[in-house]
């Protein structure tokens, strides 16, 4: 498996709302993958979509897919719940790894996956797509260039149409650990900087019965970067309009705004009133992204370059997450780093929640 290839073959585990994405993206438009095995315990979702795609192979058991001769590469989009079972399979029989995110829903998990992955034997990327959206790669390569001189300020906005079930929501992580790591990630990158100190706060506005679960359908953190930048992040499960990401970086000589919620070029002008439609949701709004990452992976693999994001990634950024919670928790300012890793532990009902 070491080396370059000529062209991938690819298994999916899990053929969700993320497995499905990436199994239509290799079976079509990736260039030099090919879609060869699918593995999910949901054998009619499995099925339907072996059918849509004209996939070879299909199995229960991801374990037969890991294993199959014809398997190059795996897309693990199953719960994060076995993610450390199928990367361990995955790195002894060989087979490079594209894992959704997060990496692990703890931080002592996420880095016996960075041990695994240490020997180099496999290549492994993590699913942070925002990084290959369009706008916010474009926008990563001027503030690198010195276009708005040094970054001084980060505002990071991530607005869901509406919130999960509380079933999923239960063993989510929170809104920090499943949804805010991807702008702490953005951060991080943006500023090309590590954040040193967070404070967040955040309440219970519209999902009351997230309370039971001790989580939060709002929040907000300050970010506090080594090199003394600064961030600010809002995130919301409801925003009663649409699909909403953008990012507002401020330097020194300039400013650059991503983003954009509106899904048509076009405002309908109307007894004084002015109206556009909405992003309804990541799949749409990231739709070039998902694309994206998944052709570097292929090219990566072809070429035989690491991967641009990976289980470092996803281990800095559930640490920038684990002490947003636990500032939520404690009313408090948490250095990134101290928190001692306590997987699900979300603060008890009503705890640090308004
Ligand atoms: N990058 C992003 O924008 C993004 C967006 C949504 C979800 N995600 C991540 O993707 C992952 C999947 O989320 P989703 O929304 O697609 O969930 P989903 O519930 O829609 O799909 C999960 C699939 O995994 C299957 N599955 C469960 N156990 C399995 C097993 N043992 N073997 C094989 N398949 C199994 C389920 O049957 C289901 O089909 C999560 O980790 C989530 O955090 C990432």
């Amino acid at each position: 498996m070491e080396g370059k290839m000529e062209r991938v073959q690819v298994g999916v585990i899990g053929v969700g709302r993320m497995g499905a994405r990436h199994a239509r993206n290799l079976a079509g438009s990736v260039s030099g993958a090919r879609l060869v095995a699918l593995a999910d315990p949901d054998r009619v979702a499995r099925e339907r979509l072996r059918e849509e795609l004209g996939v070879q192979y299909s199995f229960d058991d991801w374990r037969e897919l890991v294993h199959l001769n014809e398997v190059d590469a795996v897309v693990i989009a199953t719960p994060v719940e076995i993610r450390e079972e199928i990367v361990r399979e995955c790195v002894a029989a060989g087979k490079h790894i594209f894992s959704e995110k997060p990496a692990a829903k703890d931080l002592a998990t996420t880095r016996r996956i960075r041990e695994l992955l240490a020997g180099g034997k496999v290549k492994y990327q993590l699913g942070f797509m925002r990084r290959f959206d369009p706008g916010y790669a474009y926008a990563y390569e001027q503030i690198r260039s010195g276009r708005i001189g040094v970054p001084v300020l980060i505002r990071l906005t991530s607005r869901d149409a509406s919130g999960p079930p509380l079933s999923y929501v239960r063993t989510s992580g929170g809104l920090f650990v499943d949804s805010s790591v991807h702008d702490f990630d953005l951060a991080r990158w943006l500023m090309d900087d590590e954040v040193a100190t967070v404070y967040a706060a955040g309440g219970l506005f519209v999902y009351h019965q997230y309370a039971e679960a001790g989580d939060i359908d709002t929040g907000v953190v300050t970010l506090q970067f080594q090199r003394g930048g600064l961030g600010v992040h809002d995130n919301a499960r409801h925003s009663g309009f649409g699909y909403d990401i953008r990012t507002e970086v401020l330097g020194t000589n300039g400013c650059i705004q991503i983003g954009y919620f509106q899904r048509h070029p076009v405002v309908v002008l109307q007894n004084g009133h002015g109206s556009h439609d909405c992003v309804a949701d990541f799949l749409e709004r990231f739709r070039d992204a998902y694309l994206a990452e998944m052709q570097h992976f292929v090219d990566c693999l072809r070429t035989g370059r690491e991967p641009s994001v990976g289980v470092e990634d996803g281990e800095k950024s559930l640490e920038i997450a684990l002490a947003a919670r636990e500032s939520l928790r404690t009313g408090k300012p948490v250095a990134v780093g101290a928190v001692a890793d306590d997987a699900l532990g979300l603060p008890a009902a009503g705890e640090g929640v308004a």
